[in-house]
């Protein structure tokens, strides 16, 4: 489906019945992240699974994408799909936009899953090595960032023994606009941290860390969730950064696991 937001045009999925889950994926990646769990609940809930602004079938306008803008885009979609409010699963940069959404639009949110991600903002050297790849990124094209970012994604043991899902995530991070690349990398330099938020999340939380993961070590997710009231951590083993497809069914069991008690 698609759906004109904010001068944007969004193409997301809107399957199924009940209580709505909303996945939104990182970067520089696609819904096709969440399709082991889009199969999983659909049978029992609707999910709303859009590709971001500059990412997968969605347009790519230029320009830097904040982490607000792209959660407005999100509310925008929640209204027009008169769906809200949602359980919001945010992985990684989907994660950042979380937190601006919860910012914002906390009564369009009825639980957080906060999925391989992290509330600090960049360091300088952070929001310089973004910029690089950035740059990269205009004279190079994907591939530049491609090349980077996959060793990171998966872990170690799932980059050497798994060419089945290595391949078809660098074929997502291939198709990435560089207007969606160039905006993204900026608008997650450009954010700020959402620490200060977590004391005060009220809406029942889980933290989800691949045991694995490069990006955003384990020991983060758990300093995250202690830092959320009554928020609770579930780490999936022989998982990196893209624990979603490197262990599904663990990743199915937590939310469903979660989903019952909210
Ligand atoms: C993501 O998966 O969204 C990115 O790794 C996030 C980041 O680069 O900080």
């Amino acid at each position: 489906m698609f759906a004109a937001v904010n001068e944007v045009g969004l193409s997301f999925i809107d399957e199924g019945e009940g209580q709505t889950i909303l996945f939104v994926h990182g970067f520089p990646l696609s819904r096709a992240i969440w399709q082991p769990q889009i199969e999983a609940f659909t049978k029992n809930y609707r999910v709303i699974a859009p590709d971001l602004r500059g990412h997968g079938e969605s347009s790519a306008p230029a320009g830097v994408y904040t982490m607000a803008a792209c959660a407005e885009d999100l509310q925008a979609l929640i209204e027009k799909r008169k769906c809200g409010p949602v359980v919001l699963v945010g992985h990684s940069m989907g994660g950042y936009m979380s937190f601006a959404f919860y910012r914002k639009f906390s009564q369009s949110v009825r639980a957080l899953v906060l999925f391989c991600t992290r509330a600090g903002a960049d360091s300088e050297e952070g929001k310089i090595g973004r910029e690089n790849l950035a740059q990269r990124a205009e004279r190079e094209g994907a591939a530049a960032v491609a090349e980077q970012m996959l060793p990171k994604m998966l872990a170690p043991a799932t980059s050497s023994s798994r060419p089945d899902l290595v391949e078809p995530v660098r074929k997502i991070m291939l198709a990435t606009s560089v207007n969606g690349l160039v905006g993204s990398l900026r608008g997650m330099a450009a954010r700020p941290s959402a620490l200060e938020l977590l004391p005060k999340i009220n809406v029942p939380t889980l933290v989800v860390a691949g045991e694995n993961d490069l990006i955003v070590p384990a020991s983060e997710s758990e300093a995250m969730a202690n830092a959320i009231p009554n928020a609770e951590l579930v780490m999936i083993p022989h998982a990196g950064h893209l624990a979603s497809l490197e262990n599904p069914e663990a990743v199915v069991a937590a939310l469903r696991a979660f989903l019952a008690k909210i």
